[in-house]
């Protein structure tokens, strides 16, 4: 479904595109808020990780009511069912506009027509789905596979030949961003010495990541994982608690790669205790705000938006970490 790639596009790059786009398009207003305002259902997949908050504050602060929006906020807990009613109540509400984070790809086809046959536009933020693209308007977020393949390519040159034991912490179970992430680390890992010993969901959680990494260490040991791959911060964050706790030492005993570079992600990378980050970019709050105002213009707006992310060794995230805005 990804058609068009904005690549090259920093974060300072995404905001300017962001707001360029809100001074520019028209408002909708058939919805709850009255008058202009445009009335927009927000369904958030729940608040799991750091990552998850910082999304959320960038979602509500770019369709504030300063900005003409009204915004009907729901987190549905990590719970499919429970997003799928929530966007089902936006359309019985009458919404100007739905925007949606799902927390799973499958499942999307029937509610998604739903909003089709109401004529409420659909726009996508963060994780996509597999239903077919003519039931939404937009999609705007990251590219999964590419993190997972960064992050996969610092593990091959760190490891190379040697015969590596690796522990996997996988994000919730059906997400884009877990399946992705996994197809393209294995991608980037192809022919070196690395061998995924144990793979299991933490889904996205720092108490998940905690939970899962304890059961590694009591069938391995410490001395049994060389590596862990944790699809985000927050699992990255918990296990360490477990490294810790079983007398190791994160980031040497067992070297630690992680995505999303979240404050506290980052500063455990500059504290030695993850080795190696591949950002995975929150703010998306303005882009899909300008896709909602453009869209309900009746604008034409590319079906596809990436936003870029970067990496980070310790040494980089020490230069940065002071201005990170996350
Ligand atoms: O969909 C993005 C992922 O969701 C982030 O990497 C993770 O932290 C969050 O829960």
């Amino acid at each position: 479904m990804k058609s068009k790639v904005l690549a090259g596009i920093a974060l300072l790059g995404a905001m300017t595109l962001a707001a360029t786009a809100c001074s520019s398009g028209a408002g909708g207003g058939s919805g709850e808020g009255g008058d202009d305002t445009i009335t927009v259902g927000f369904a958030q997949t729940g608040s799991e990780s750091g990552w998850r908050s910082a999304n959320t504050e960038s979602m509500k602060a770019a369709f504030s009511e300063d900005d003409g929006f009204e915004l009907i906020f729901n987190a549905a807990d990590n719970d499919p069912a429970a997003q799928i009613s929530a966007v089902r109540d936006f359309i019985s509400r009458g919404v100007d506009a739905i925007v949606i984070a799902p927390i799973v790809e499958d499942g999307w086809d029937d509610v998604l027509q739903e909003a089709s046959d109401a004529g409420i536009p659909v726009i996508l933020e963060d994780r996509t789905v597999t239903a077919s693209e003519d039931l939404y308007a937009a999609w705007v977020g990251l590219d999964f596979t590419k993190e997972g393949v960064m992050a996969g390519e610092w593990a091959a040159e760190t490891f190379g030949d040697t015969p590596t034991r690796m522990v996997v912490l996988e994000g919730t179970t059906g997400s884009a961003p877990a399946n992705d992430r996994a197809e393209g680390f294995a991608q980037a890992i192809e022919g070196t010495g690395i061998e995924t010993i144990d793979s299991q969901t933490g889904d996205f959680t720092r108490d998940g990541g905690k939970t899962v990494m304890e059961g590694f260490i009591q069938k391995y040991g410490i001395d049994g994982i060389d590596l862990l791959y944790a699809h985000n911060d927050d699992m990255a964050l918990g296990a360490i608690e477990a490294i810790e706790a079983a007398g190791g030492v994160p980031g040497e005993d067992i070297q630690i790669v992680s995505i999303d570079a979240v404050k506290d992600g980052m500063q455990a990378l500059v504290d030695g205790k993850i080795n190696y980050i591949v950002e995975c970019n929150p703010l998306l709050g303005d882009l899909a705000a300008g896709l909602v105002r453009d869209v309900l213009a009746g604008e034409d707006v590319e079906k596809t938006h990436f936003v870029e992310d970067q990496t980070f060794t310790q040494e980089q995230a020490a230069e940065v970490i002071d201005s990170r805005p996350y």
